[in-house]
């Protein structure tokens, strides 16, 4: 009688020990998919993907939304080839030089300030040197070669590809070449009788 009361109070010791082994999964679980989804997680593990890892790569070929083909390469050539040959497909109007004031303050001003005379805040504080003014002799600042800058940056600028689609870089541009012009002294680019249109439609403003 002994012996079997010590039998069961070392059998009960055991469950109650084992029971609370393995504590990375609850031990029974009431309808476990309502705690495990049935889909794959975004960065789970899993046999059926190659590395096991969930997060694949876009196919080859996608193309992001509201992304539109460069095709001048980022090099001297590409440079010199844009600012010859690219041209704004914008229309002036005070819409587009409107956003372009307000875009090139937010990105543009801090180096090149907001009268393009490249005395910017970060220019005042020596943080950034050697940012040319847009009317600086021997630099050929271009509509094309402004936007070309604004895709791929140059030396200390980086690129504002990411930042700015690319309506808002040749918005942007509109105004660069107001804030040369008035640097120099030329004539400014007038808006044309205003339209609805601002010219260039990018993805996201296309209806679906
Ligand atoms: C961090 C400071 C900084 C910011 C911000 C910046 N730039 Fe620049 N930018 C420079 C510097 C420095 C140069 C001169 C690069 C060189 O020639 O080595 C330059 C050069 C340029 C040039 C002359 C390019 C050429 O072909 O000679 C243009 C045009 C220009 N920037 C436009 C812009 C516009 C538009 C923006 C905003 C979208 C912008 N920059 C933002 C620092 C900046």
């Amino acid at each position: 009688m002994k012996k079997i009361l010590h039998i069961s109070v070392a059998l009960i010791a055991l469950i109650a020990l084992t029971s609370c082994a393995g504590d990375t999964k609850p031990s029974i679980q009431y309808m476990p998919n309502m705690y495990e989804p049935v889909g794959y997680e975004t960065y789970g593990e899993y046999e059926v993907f190659p590395n096991q890892q969930e997060a694949l790569l876009p196919v080859s070929g996608t193309v992001p939304r509201g992304y539109a083909p460069y095709e001048y390469p980022n090099t001297t050539k590409g440079s010199d080839a844009a600012k010859k040959d690219l041209k704004n497909p914008l229309k002036v109007t005070q819409k587009n030089l409107d956003a372009g004031k307000e875009l090139y303050t937010i990105y543009c001003a801090v180096c090149h300030g907001d009268k393009g005379d490249g005395n910017g805040i970060l220019m005042q504080r020596e943080k950034i040197l050697g940012i040319p003014s847009y009317a600086a002799p021997g630099r050929l600042i271009t509509q094309g070669g402004v936007y070309h800058v604004q895709m791929y940056g140059l030396n200390s600028m980086g690129s504002y590809a990411s930042q700015t689609n690319e309506l808002e870089r040749w918005q942007i541009t509109q105004h660069v070449m107001n804030l040369k012009a008035t640097l120099e002294g030329t004539a400014l680019l007038v808006p044309e009788a205003e339209q609805e249109s601002v010219g260039v439609k990018t993805h996201n403003e296309q209806t679906h």
